[in-house]
């Protein structure tokens, strides 16, 4: 089976190009199947591979979590506020919360960094927000929107200056690329539940 970063490599690929998006799902399921694959791995697939489709894919969308700490702060409706009054339009969104099983398939790609188990246990610690967003350039306009990753250097005005707690409790998710976009929204959102 290939490794988790592969499958998600192959995901990606097989949505941009539509005609091998069957049989690239179909054969990555099996080889997962077949092997010893990390429970990770077959997480990975299962969980992501269901709703993402051929026009998952765009540019002009991203993919946000209000973390936690923020809605346990009673933030959420300030950063929501945020985000619509920065030219966001909202594709869809839910209130939830991930088990740390949820949370661990969710970022198998930082399962080799030093603060998985921490960041994992923490955002399976209570509600979160997560939405799919749409915007010209959503990708790099959010993640200008919300600030560094440790809020003590995020610039004033950012989401995560003015509503996070620390570099792990830090308020909101943003996606870093198209391709994770897609695929973080559609860990969470079938086709059918975007408006
Ligand atoms: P995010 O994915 O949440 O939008 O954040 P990011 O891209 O700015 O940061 P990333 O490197 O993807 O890390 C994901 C989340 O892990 C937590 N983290 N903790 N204790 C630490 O040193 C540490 N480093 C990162 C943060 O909550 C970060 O948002
Ligand atoms: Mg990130």
């Amino acid at each position: 089976c290939p490794t988790v970063n592969e499958s998600r490599r192959i995901l990606v690929d097989a949505c941009k190009r539509p005609s091998l998006y069957v049989p690239q799902i179909n054969s990555l399921k099996m080889a997962c199947a077949r092997s010893n694959a990390s429970s990770e791995n077959k997480d990975l697939v299962t969980t992501f591979a269901p709703n993402l489709n051929p026009n998952t894919m765009a540019t002009n969308r991203t993919f946000t979590m209000i973390k936690p700490d923020a809605t346990g702060a009673g933030h959420t409706g300030k950063i929501i506020d945020r985000i619509i009054s920065n030219g966001f339009t909202i594709k869809a969104m839910k209130w939830t919360q991930l088990s740390l099983a949820d949370a661990q398939a969710f970022y198998a790609v930082h399962s080799e960094r030093p603060f998985y188990g921490e960041l994992t246990e923490y955002m399976s610690s209570g509600p979160i927000v997560a939405a799919i967003l749409e915007k010209d350039n959503a990708v790099a306009d959010f993640r200008e929107l919300i600030g560094a990753t440790n809020p003590a250097e995020a610039k004033p005005g950012t989401i995560r200056a003015d509503f996070a707690e620390s570099i792990a409790a830090n308020a909101v998710h943003g996606s870093d690329s198209d391709d994770n976009a897609a695929m973080e929204g559609s860990f969470y959102f079938s086709q059918r539940e975007l408006a």
